[in-house]
């Protein structure tokens, strides 16, 4: 009998080294990852320079408590700036994250309400599962914190409906990831940024899935050309120790005051050392590389789902974050129960969307073999 509540379906396989994009499982089997530990090991599994700076890191201070001075988290919150007026709270995931954000647009507004969208994923505390409009991950846990108004993606009037004067802020991911790797329409997420303009509303992007370059740019919403009053992030940004950030804009500061919100762990050195490493190497050049690297990727898959039409309906997505969406949820199960036993670790996201979220630092003869054994497991299931 296992001792863990039963909150996962868990693969048998155990991993036992992680290097970059292979993992060795117990069992001494490699496989090709296209998961990153779901979106986290952007940087490549046990990436050496992180390795260094928590190695460093722990011969100096694992803890200090937020009542102290931390450097750390003064130099990441500025990298995370950019140059731009946002200052940081620093978390351990991406549901406190969005915790943070909520409270920050209730507190900096003094109105209650938001506007979430279908099929979003925001965490699984109360304020992110409230956020998160999808009965499957609600049921059994209601009542919800009141105040979420939940509208259809990409569907301005919807949102235009639901605004009401005690709207505080719109949360949406601009590629649900959860959902199915659903991008926004470029010009729906345009109408948000004026709306909330005209109506002095919080625009709220949630960046923990889509930050940290894996969309060929430092955040996403860069690709749109928005400017977010507040963002959210994790995974990436810890490449594998728990590190999580709520950004907003500087006019938001004097919101929070001393006791306002915190957390025992949220930024403690030893993941300040690891997201500052991280931060450093995400640079312009790497963004470069994922962009290349994506559209590559991305064109191969096309090419499979002309090949295969009677299995992928289409493929979505932007640089390294890409899904395929199949034409049955029963494909999707097929199709990754054959990738697993060729020693490909891919994620499903939605009812029938195989979701590929490789490591940024996958080299192209790794993107091949990806490319031909998703082939090799279509023409399978075609067969
Ligand atoms: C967009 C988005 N927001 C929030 C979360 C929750 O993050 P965490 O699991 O770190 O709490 C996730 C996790 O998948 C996510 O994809």
């Amino acid at each position: 009998m296992s001792y863990l509540f039963p909150t996962y379906l868990r693969s048998k396989l155990e991993w036992d080294k992680a290097l970059d994009c292979r993992v060795t499982m117990t069992n001494g089997e490699t496989f090709l990852d296209l998961t990153s530990g779901i979106g986290v090991a952007n940087l490549g599994h046990s990436n050496p320079e992180v390795k260094a700076a928590l190695e460093h890191q722990l011969d100096h201070v694992w803890h200090e408590s937020n009542l102290f001075t931390n450097s750390l988290q003064e130099s990441a919150g500025k990298k995370l700036a950019g140059g731009k007026d946002y200052v940081a709270f620093f978390c351990s995931t991406g549901t406190e994250a969005n915790e943070a954000a909520l409270k920050l647009a209730r507190k900096a507004t003094g109105k209650t309400d938001f506007i979430t969208f279908e099929n979003g994923f925001h965490g699984r505390t109360y304020g992110g599962m409230s956020a998160t409009a999808q009965e499957k991950i609600q049921k059994g846990f209601k009542p919800m914190v009141p105040g979420f108004h939940y509208v259809p993606y990409n569907d301005i009037e919807a949102v235009k409906d639901a605004l009401t004067p005690n709207t505080a802020g719109i949360l949406l991911e601009v590629i649900q990831g959860e959902g199915g790797v659903l991008p926004a329409d470029p010009e729906f997420l345009k109408a948000i940024a004026a709306l909330c303009k005209e109506h002095d509303v919080l625009l709220m992007i949630d960046e923990v899935q889509t930050g940290m370059g894996r969309t060929g740019k430092m955040f996403a919403f860069e690709n749109y050309g928005l400017s977010p009053d507040i963002f959210t992030l994790a995974k990436g940004l810890g490449n594998g120790v728990p590190v999580g950030a709520m950004l907003g804009k500087t006019k938001l500061k004097d919101a929070f005051s001393p006791g306002s919100h915190g957390t025992t762990f949220g930024g403690n050195p030893l993941v300040m050392s690891a997201a500052n490493k991280v931060l450093d190497l995400m640079t312009p050049e790497l963004f470069a590389t994922v962009q290349k690297k994506g559209a590559w990727l991305k064109d191969q898959l096309e090419k499979l789902h002309v090949e295969f039409p009677e299995l992928i309906k289409g493929v979505r997505g932007i640089g390294l974050m890409l899904g395929i969406e199949c034409n049955d949820p029963e494909v999707l199960k097929q199709l990754q129960m054959l990738l697993e036993k060729d020693h490909v670790l891919t994620l499903s996201a939605g009812k029938e969307t195989l979701r590929l979220l490789p490591p940024l630092t996958i080299d192209q003869e790794e993107l091949e073999t990806a490319v031909a054994k998703l082939k090799k497991a279509f023409l399978e299931l075609n067969a």
